[in-house]
Order: C-alpha cells, then structure tokens, then sequence
C-alpha cells in the first residue's frame, strides 16, 4: 500500500513510467536536437488512456483528477519534460472546461481530449500580458451571436499540434480586467492561423508559438462561464494546473538525481568511485532530501486540490514554486556531479538542467507565485494551510 497514492493512481504511475523507459527514453536525445514534436508518442500515450486519465468519467475519462495528471507528468518528465510538456499541455487546456464548461461544452469537447485524437491548448499569454496577464490587447467585438477575435497569443504550448484553444480576448476594452473573456476556438476556424513557431533553449520536443486571430468568428456558446469572466477563468485554471508544474520539475530532478548517483557509483578518481568521497555524497544527501520533500508536497497538494480543498490557489503556488526550485537546484549539482561528461551532450543532465529552468517561469514566475501566497499571509496571518 502507498501512504499517499491510491491503487488506482499507482496503476497509472507504473503504466507512465513503462512508456516513458520504452517509447521516450530512446529517442529523447533526438527529439531534443532537432526541436520536433513526438507525434507517435502523443498517439501510444492515448491508445494506453494517458489522456483519459484527468477527465471525468462522464466524457469518457478515468475520473482520477489533477492527482492523475500530475503524476503522469511526473513520470513523463523523469524521461523528458518536452515530451511530458505535449501530455501537459493538453490537460492545462481541458481544466478550464472541466472545472467551468456548460454541460453541451463537456460533451463536445472532452471526449476527444480523453482520447487523444485531439489536444488541448491555453492561450492566455501575450506579448504584453506576461506576469500582467489582466494586460489582454486581442479584442473580442460582439457581432450578434458571435464575437469577432482580433490579436496574437504568444508562447503557447501545443501551438500548432492541438485542435481545442481556450482563448483569453477582451470583449470590452473599456472595462479593462472586467472584459476579459474565455472562448473556445477549434482549429480550422477561419481566421485562426499560427505566426512564429519558437526555438527553446529546453523543453525542445514540446511546441510553443503564436495563435493569430484576424477576425475569427466565434459562437457565443463557446464562452466558458460568461462575458467579463475571463480572468477568473484563467486565473483558476492556473491555480489548479500549477501542482502539474511541480509534478512536472520534481520528474526532472528524480530523472537527474538518479543519473547523478548513477554515475558516482561508476565514475573514478584519485582510484576511488567518486560515491566515497563525502562531499560527493553531501551533494547526492542533498539531493534526495530535497526531492523526497518536494514529493510529499506534491502529492498531498494534488489530493487536497483534488479533494475539493479550498486553499487551492496557496497550494498550487507553493507546490510549482518548492518543486521548481529544487529542479534547477538539483539539476545543476547533477551537472556538478558528472563534472567536464555533465557539460556534454551524451549525458542526459544538461537536457534536464535546460528543461528544468521553465518550471520556474512558466504558468506563472516563482516571484508571482511567491505574491499569491504572500497575499493570503497579509489576508490569514501566520495561519497554514490545512491540507493535512
Ligand atoms: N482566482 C479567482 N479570482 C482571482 C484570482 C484567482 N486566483 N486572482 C485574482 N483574482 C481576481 C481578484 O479577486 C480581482 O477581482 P475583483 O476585482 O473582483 O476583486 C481580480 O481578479 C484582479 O485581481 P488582482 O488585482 O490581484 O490582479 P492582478 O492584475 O494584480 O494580477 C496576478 C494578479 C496574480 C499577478 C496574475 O496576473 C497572475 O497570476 N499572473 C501570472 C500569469 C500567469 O500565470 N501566466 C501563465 C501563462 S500560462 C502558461 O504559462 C502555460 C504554458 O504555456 C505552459
């Protein structure tokens, strides 16, 4: 028995962890050189109902929530967090439907997320709309039943590969956060099209570009919640999407620790295994605190998020923000570890130290995550959370 994981969500952590041995390890290195999407992969992970995994049963899914999602994604991303980015990615866009959608939009659009025949996408990120994501410029002009999308999203993942968008627009300027609305906009409606595609420093395999709208002509009855609702829309999304980041960076740093003990059990110097000296296995004792910490508040986070906890906002934050600073800490002293061989590319550390990084940026910086949760001191005082 796992203290913290039920039958059901071990079953899917194994089942993960096979798929990401067999069908991405071998390739990871070549997907990561040239930049390109793990098509293949993307169709095995749904033929073994990866993506059924966070959708409710109703649509067609396992029901087994953001807890599902997250330690997929971990498993995903011990192997390649680019890869585990596609997975991810998908189930960042299906949240706000799940979580928000009308009773019709679940039925449309969950079925063939929780399939995999199509992914999912969330656009809310702008040129000008990083941190300050209220700063929306793509409008939304109401036009009868329909509304009218002019704008570029930037940065998005899943960019060109999904077929579901959930598209942040301002429907009215003049009420500024209060106009912002969240439509969902299919692939092939006129008017959508994709500008630049990105070239990332890590994550490689996953696809991050730009959505143009130049007048997209969408239904009324792809607004998720109503019109003025958009931030909050977002705005919870994220809050519960964030303990997949840090599922995603905790993957990261177990992959580079155990590629760092790996080789400290083989390497030698001064006729020794490197593995004897101390102030290697400090590095390594380090490494494993941090991670088995990052682990227990992952995985308690997932199940309070998942078991209706109403802290979720704090949660998330600190869950993305604790896991994504152990990941670039533990990646580094990995690359640290292996020395001159941790700099190369034949060993995996310096992927895992170059995925590591966006965990600490994306879906919200670690300074931002750190004002959500300072905003609930100011509110709560010393008062903790009660996950437990
Ligand atoms: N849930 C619900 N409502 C919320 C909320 C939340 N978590 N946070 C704020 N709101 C509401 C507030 O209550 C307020 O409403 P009222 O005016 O009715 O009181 C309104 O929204 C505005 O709140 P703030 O004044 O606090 O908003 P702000 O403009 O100062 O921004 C912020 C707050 C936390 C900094 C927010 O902008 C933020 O989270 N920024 C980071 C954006 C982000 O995470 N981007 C990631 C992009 S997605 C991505 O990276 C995905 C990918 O590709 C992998």
């Amino acid at each position: 028995m796992h203290l913290l994981l039920s039958e059901e969500l071990l079953e899917v952590k194994q089942l993960a962890r096979q798929i990401a041995e067999e069908k991405i390890k071998p390739i990871r290195e070549e997907l990561d050189k040239k930049g390109e999407f793990p098509h293949e992969i993307i169709k095995h992970m749904a033929q073994s109902d990866m993506f059924r995994a966070f959708i409710p049963e109703e649509y067609d899914g396992l029901g087994l929530g953001i807890s599902a999602m997250s330690i997929v994604t971990e498993e995903f991303s011990r192997v390649c967090a680019g890869v585990a980015l596609g997975y991810a990615g998908s189930g960042l866009g299906a949240l706000p439907i799940v979580l928000m959608g009308t009773e019709e939009q679940k039925k449309k659009f969950l079925p063939s997320i929780a399939s995999g025949e199509k992914l999912a996408a969330f656009a809310l990120t702008e040129a000008n709309a990083g941190s300050d994501a209220s700063n929306i410029q793509t409008t939304a002009k109401k036009d009868g039943d329909h509304y009218i999308l002019n704008g570029t999203k930037q940065f998005i993942t899943n960019g060109e590969v999904a077929s579901t968008y959930i598209v942040i627009a301002n429907a009215d300027p003049i009420k500024g956060i209060r106009g912002l609305t969240a439509f969902i906009v299919e692939k092939g409606t006129e008017g959508f099209s994709f500008g630049k595609h990105e070239n990332k420093m890590g994550i490689r395999a996953s696809i991050t570009s730009e959505l143009v709208f130049d007048n997209c002509k969408v239904h009324k009855d792809n607004i998720i919640l109503s019109e003025g609702k958009g931030f909050k829309v977002a705005m919870k999304t994220l809050d519960f999407s964030r303990v997949g980041v840090g599922a995603q960076a905790l993957g990261i740093a177990q992959g580079a620790y155990e590629a760092a003990v790996e080789y400290a059990r083989e390497r030698e110097q001064f006729g020794k295994k490197i593995i004897n000296f101390q102030l290697i296995q400090a590095m390594l004792a380090d490494m494993a605190i941090k991670i088995e910490a990052a682990r227990a508040l992952t995985y308690t986070g997932m199940a309070y998020i998942d078991g209706n906890g109403n802290d979720y906002a704090r949660v998330g934050a600190m869950v993305k923000t604790f896991c994504s600073d152990v990941a670039m800490e533990v990646t580094t002293n990995a690359v640290q570890v292996l020395g001159g061989y941790g700099y190369m590319k034949e060993y995996p550390v310096e992927k895992m130290m170059r995925d590591a990084k966006i965990t600490q940026i994306y879906e919200g910086t670690n300074q931002i995550q750190r004002l959500v949760i300072a905003k609930e001191i100011i509110k709560r005082g010393a008062e903790i959370t009660d996950m437990y």
